[in-house]
């Protein structure tokens, strides 16, 4: 790939000359999302976002892009800024700025260049924010303070961000409204669950073209993300060993049918190890060793911090690429084990991101916390739910797309739910 960049206009992003790529791919998902293309209509009507500057610092691929128009749609001025350094399409990025939104962002940026390019995203001054990780809201309450007056609110779209949001809120640190949309039941019942179990395999048999039947894969953390990836390492064929600190998700991996176990124990058993944790070192020198000839290494959290690439780069005598997206250590020990993606978020960094219709309701989620945030500018600078209505609305225009109706209570059943006297 080319290393230019250019300011193109006030972005700064690879090159404007990839945008009909970048359009190609945005076309190619909008009609895979119709709850947002309905949400995309309605604010080109109603125009909700006039007068306002929002501020997104997500993975920028289409199904994002598409996010960012919607919201322009509704007259909101649009910035973007990345939430990884390798998630970043650059063709995307420049349709989108051929689009009139602002962008800060180039695939492949430095440590100082992400955070520049964050910096450059909050000298927009922007009055919303969307977030996914948290980087954003870091920033502003650290290094970028004089924004916290401008700043009215924001959004969160990932379990990590919101860990760090909730331990602001615990310690009294936040200081604008955050709506948690990953904690909706329309977002994360879906989107972590079958959204990263597609994606995270779908990235790994595209970069390792490797057969996953027979093989045995150890899915690192049970929660909604680890529980879609062992449930579609399966499917593809696979024995699945779970480790986990939880008593009762280990429970739950239990009496899915999955064996568990301790690390050190998996360590020497199985032939993929991806980390689904959200915690720091949860593969490192005690269990490299351990690890059999070739073991491929994969993480499918937020943070570059799952698998111990110190410890890696310790343990190893040589290190080089041998495919795009794939490295190789080889281990005083003699044996070879491969890390993908540079042990970034896998299924973004080496592949597309979930899959458009799952990405549906977890951006419909955020345009409608956006709006909820702008109708509603008295919330508390606290950690707030996704509304209920909004949670359902999404649901039932998910169903409606599919084709798929439901019952309702009758009067009876409701007076029979509220009723605590008979
Ligand atoms: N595409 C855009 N944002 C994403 C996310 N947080 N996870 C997976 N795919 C995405």
């Amino acid at each position: 790939m080319s290393d230019k960049k250019t300011n193109q206009g006030e972005s700064t992003i690879r090159d404007i000359k990839l945008a009909p790529n970048g359009r190609q791919k945005i076309e190619w998902v909008k009609p895979h999302m119709p709850v947002l293309n309905a949400l995309h209509e309605q604010f080109r009507r109603e125009r909700p976002f006039v007068g306002k500057k929002i501020l997104m610092c997500l993975h920028l691929e289409a199904k994002t892009a598409y996010l960012a128009l919607t919201v322009k749609a509704g007259g909101g001025e649009v910035a973007v800024v990345a939430s990884n350094p390798l998630s970043t399409q650059d063709d995307v990025v420049a349709a989108l700025v051929e689009s009139g939104i602002r962008a800060h962002a180039w695939y492949g940026a430095t440590e100082r260049e992400y955070f520049e390019h964050i910096n450059q995203g909050l000298n927009f001054e922007p009055d919303y924010i969307i977030d996914d990780g948290g980087d954003l809201v870091a920033t502003i309450h650290t290094r970028r303070r004089e924004l916290l007056g401008k700043v009215k609110g924001g959004a969160e779209e990932t379990t990590t961000g919101v860990l760090r949001l909730k331990a602001m809120d615990k310690d009294g640190q936040l200081e604008f409204p955050m709506i948690s949309v990953n904690d909706a039941r329309s977002k994360y019942l879906f989107d972590n669950r079958y959204g990263t179990g597609q994606s995270v395999w779908d990235a790994i048999l595209r970069t390792t073209n490797l057969v996953v039947a027979g093989k045995t894969v150890c899915i690192v953390g049970y929660g909604w993300c680890g529980k879609g990836v062992a449930l579609r390492a399966r499917g593809l064929g696979a024995r699945v060993i779970v480790t986990e600190i939880d008593p009762i998700k280990a429970i739950e991996a239990w009496m899915d049918g999955h064996e568990v176990m301790p690390m050190q124990q998996a360590a020497s058993q199985a032939d993929y190890f991806i980390t689904v944790t959200g915690n720091i070192n949860v593969i490192n020198k005690d269990h490299f060793l351990l690890m059999k000839d070739g073991a491929i290494l994969a993480n499918a959290g937020h943070f570059d911090v799952e698998i111990s690439k110190p410890d890696l780069r310790e343990l190893a005598v040589s290190q080089r690429v041998v495919r795009p997206n794939i490295e190789e250590y080889v281990l005083k020990s003699g044996q070879k084990v491969y890390l993908l993606a540079e042990g970034r978020l896998v299924n973004l960094a080496a592949g597309d991101g979930h899959p458009a219709e799952v990405m549906d309701m977890s951006f419909a989620l955020q345009a409608l916390a956006l709006e909820y945030l702008v109708k509603n500018n008295d919330l508390e600078p606290h950690l707030h739910k996704v509304p209920e209505e909004i949670d359902k609305r999404v649901a039932l225009m998910k169903l409606e797309s599919l084709g798929v109706s439901i019952d309702n209570l009758t009067p009876e059943q409701e007076r029979y739910l509220a009723a605590w006297q008979d």
